[in-house]
């Protein structure tokens, strides 16, 4: 299984500084690149087709749309559908995000349409899931994780392959705070996520990657990536510059 280094712009960058970030990112990281690891871009949908044409000769390089709309087509003014995205050169695509489920209101059932609608079309997807503070101080990470991934794999056929879904273990209280999960948080909620997805899946579950995400940083990272259940990382801020975003990609 390849580690999945994962890079989310949100919304940052015009489509000349996405460019010459991807490309500095490829010149920095490329024929360094371990055989077990990809390196995945979500920029703003604006700028994915520029940087997926940057990554088109880039060996390991893809990059992802941050948002969708579970439908093909339709009047549904400002959305993206799926096959849009993957017609501007994107291979993944990103649910369940804590700034699209608190700040969009997105709901646990939608969010699951969108998964499955997404894996239906041809995208690969990053289903991020994760508590919030209050529910981390009520003794309610397990359940928080329970129902995000019941909801959002509710219409998820059992025989996906693998790697088209990976689940990004966000905790709300780490995004963009500073505050990074201890190693023993980290390990128990990807061994809980594992365990869930084995419940769902089966045996493969093994196979499916479980990332990290909340405050990455070049100089954490590496403890991050060696625990337990890791498959890589979903990196927000540190990964804006190209530099700081190779250096995670190649942590050790
Ligand atoms: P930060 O790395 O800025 O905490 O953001 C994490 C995140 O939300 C990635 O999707």
């Amino acid at each position: 299984m390849k580690k999945l280094m994962a890079a989310n712009w949100k919304m940052f960058k015009t489509r000349d500084e996405a460019v010459t970030t991807a490309r500095k990112l490829v010149e920095l990281v490329s024929g360094k690149l371990p055989d077990d690891r990809e390196v995945l871009v979500f920029p703003p949908s604006t700028c994915l087709h520029g940087v997926a044409e940057v990554f088109e000769s880039a060996e390991g390089f893809s990059a992802g749309g941050q948002n969708f709309y579970p439908a093909s087509e339709g009047a549904f003014t400002g959305e993206l559908s799926p096959e849009m995205l993957k017609d501007s050169g994107a291979k993944y695509g990103l649910t369940g995000h804590s700034e699209r489920r608190h700040i969009l209101r997105e709901t646990d059932d939608f969010v699951g349409d969108k998964t499955t609608f997404g894996l239906k079309k041809g995208l690969r997807i990053v289903l991020c899931v994760g508590e919030t503070l209050d529910e981390r101080k009520g003794n309610k990470v397990e359940e928080a994780l329970e129902r995000q991934m019941r909801q959002g794999l509710k219409d998820v056929p059992t025989e996906t392959a693998p790697e088209d879904i990976s689940i990004a273990y966000e905790p709300v209280w780490a995004i963009g705070t500073g505050e990074v999960a201890g190693p023993k948080e980290i390990e128990e909620a990807h061994a809980f996520v594992r365990k869930t997805l084995i419940s769902y899946f089966g045996e493969k579950a093994s196979d499916i990657r479980i990332l990290y995400g909340g405050s990455v940083k070049p100089a954490n990272c590496g403890e991050i990536i060696a625990l337990d259940n890791v498959d890589g990382v979903l990196v927000g801020g540190a990964s804006l510059d190209g530099e700081s975003f190779s250096e995670i990609v190649l942590a050790d």
